[in-house]
């Protein structure tokens, strides 16, 4: 049996009134690349923030590298290298594309523009090699706010990668961006896997990305495991076709 990097078991969590999952369980193995589908408001980005430790969960576990993290804050998940980006980006629209990278360090317990005269000249070269690395080592001396939102979201991966995540969740990388860009960002995906060797577990509305990059691949319906499969199942399995495909 191979290795689980993440293990979710009967994860539930609901706001208010809304039960955003109800008792999820599925697995991330190591090394690999999983997907993460579903129709709108079915729960993904609410696994992803419960798993990362935005959130408490109602009732579940959830393991990374064998451990109990449920409980634990949002930076001691982070630390353990554990890292997501968001649907929307986050990053600071009035610094460039090397300030983002270096602020997405972390923090030092002074104010950001501080922070900026205290990084070393490896963590710069780590910065300008990174930019490269997702096409944007040109851009890096530009307003990042000025980037379009497609370069936003390949600096949002770099500023990830910046950390040097084991486990890196990536909230629909591929939204909003250039139908001609998506390809390139697709091979930097997949050779964060296999060069850099981290585990990506990938939430995408694009069937054609994930059904090519994924080995396994989880579809959430109404908060709750609708099938998990290889991207074949996936496809030909008819419930995921009724809930999902069947719209795309
Ligand atoms: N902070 C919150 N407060 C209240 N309700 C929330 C909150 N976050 C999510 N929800 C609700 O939980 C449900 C699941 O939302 P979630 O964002 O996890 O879906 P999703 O599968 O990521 O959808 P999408 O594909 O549109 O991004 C939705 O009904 C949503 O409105
Ligand atoms: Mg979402």
């Amino acid at each position: 049996m191979s290795d689980i990097i993440i293990n979710v078991q009967n994860v539930s969590k609901s706001f208010g009134g809304v039960q955003a999952n109800t008792n999820v369980t599925m697995q991330v193995e190591t090394g690999g690349i999983t997907g993460l589908i579903g129709p709108n408001g079915s729960g993904k980005t609410t696994l992803f923030n419960s798993i990362v430790g935005y959130h408490p969960i109602d009732g579940g576990s959830i393991q990374f590298e064998g451990q109990e993290i449920s409980k634990l804050p949002v930076q001691q998940i982070a630390r353990r290298g554990l890292l997501r980006t968001f649907q929307q980006t986050r990053i600071y629209g009035a610094m460039n594309g090397i300030e983002n990278m270096l602020i997405s360090l972390p923090h030092r317990k002074m104010k950001i523009w501080d922070a900026l005269k205290t990084y070393t000249r490896e963590d710069y070269e780590r910065a300008d090699h990174l930019l490269e690395f997702v096409g944007l080592y040109e851009k890096r001396m530009l307003k990042s706010g000025d980037l379009s939102f497609g370069q936003q979201k390949l600096l949002e991966f770099a500023m990830a990668l910046m950390n040097e995540p084991t486990c890196l969740l990536l909230d629909e990388p591929t939204a909003g961006i250039n139908p001609t860009l998506i390809n390139g960002l697709i091979d930097r995906l997949k050779r964060a896997n296999t060069e850099f060797g981290i585990t990506l577990f990938v939430i995408e509305h694009n069937m054609r990305v994930i059904m090519n990059m994924a080995e396994t691949i989880y579809c959430l319906a109404h908060g709750e495991l609708l099938a998990q499969g290889t991207p074949d199942e996936i496809q030909n399995d008819q419930r995921v076709i009724d809930a999902y495909l069947g719209a795309h």
